[in-house]
């Protein structure tokens, strides 16, 4: 089984959580992008899904699945959505895709956030994949300096605008021992919209696809 294989099994996995009637939160990448095509063998039984990006809305809609605003689906039962790492206590890293802002946005509004992923984001240590952070154009160097005083190595991420309108830094060479407290830290920097730091809301269950199956650790 090659890694996209295995993204594809955990996106099935992750079906049996979708129930009739619920409106379901839909992340972005690879992995979320096979679970909204899994999705749409089911879409009768849903009523809607909000996203957490304008390139997953036009999947959504390509597949004929109606995409809700949030404001108007309220508190949502479910969030599926891939991650770029997790620990064991399925604290994420997230905004590969720089969608994490939107994505940190609808976990916050779900019940239940079921990410899914191959086995290789599963790691003991947060940070070897580099710390995406979403920030307001003029706090740049402000943001990349203070980043700085907490040992890790900013890189704009070149070309590259968010959906709201901000750039991404990603900040390389860090070991986040402590999650929930270096995405408080990083929270409390002038100009940050997002850390890519999913710790104070993890996932609450993680499927991972392997070459031996699918794998699930519940937090
Ligand atoms: C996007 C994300 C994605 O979930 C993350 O980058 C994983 O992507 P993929 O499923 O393509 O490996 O956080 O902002």
């Amino acid at each position: 089984m090659n890694q996209d294989e295995m993204k594809k099994a955990a996106a099935e996995a992750a079906l049996e959580y979708v129930e009739s009637g619920m409106v379901v939160g839909i992340g972005t990448g690879s992995t979320a992008n096979h679970f909204i095509d899994l999705l749409a063998g089911m879409k009768g039984k849903i009523d809607g899904t909000v996203a957490s990006s304008e390139a997953s809305a036009e999947r959504l809609k390509g597949h004929g699945i109606r995409v809700m605003d949030l404001n108007s689906a309220g508190q949502l039962s479910l969030y599926v959505d891939g991650a770029d790492e997790s620990n064991r206590h399925l604290h994420l890293i997230k905004g590969g895709g720089g969608a994490l802002t939107r994505e940190k946005i609808v976990a916050g509004a779900s019940d239940k956030f079921v990410c899914i992923a191959d086995g290789s984001k599963l790691v003991d240590v947060l940070g070897t994949f580099p710390l995406p952070i979403e920030v307001i154009p003029m706090a740049r160097s402000l943001v990349a300096r203070e980043m700085v005083k907490l040992g890790g190595q900013p890189v704009l991420r070149e070309g590259f605008t968010t959906d709201n309108g901000n750039i991404i830094l990603d900040v390389h060479n860090l070991q986040i021992m402590e999650p929930e407290k270096m995405e408080t830290a990083i929270n409390q920097i002038p100009g940050v919209v997002t850390v890519g730091i999913f710790a104070h809301r993890g996932a609450d269950v993680l499927i991972l696809g392997t070459p031996d199956g699918v794998n699930k650790i519940e937090a």
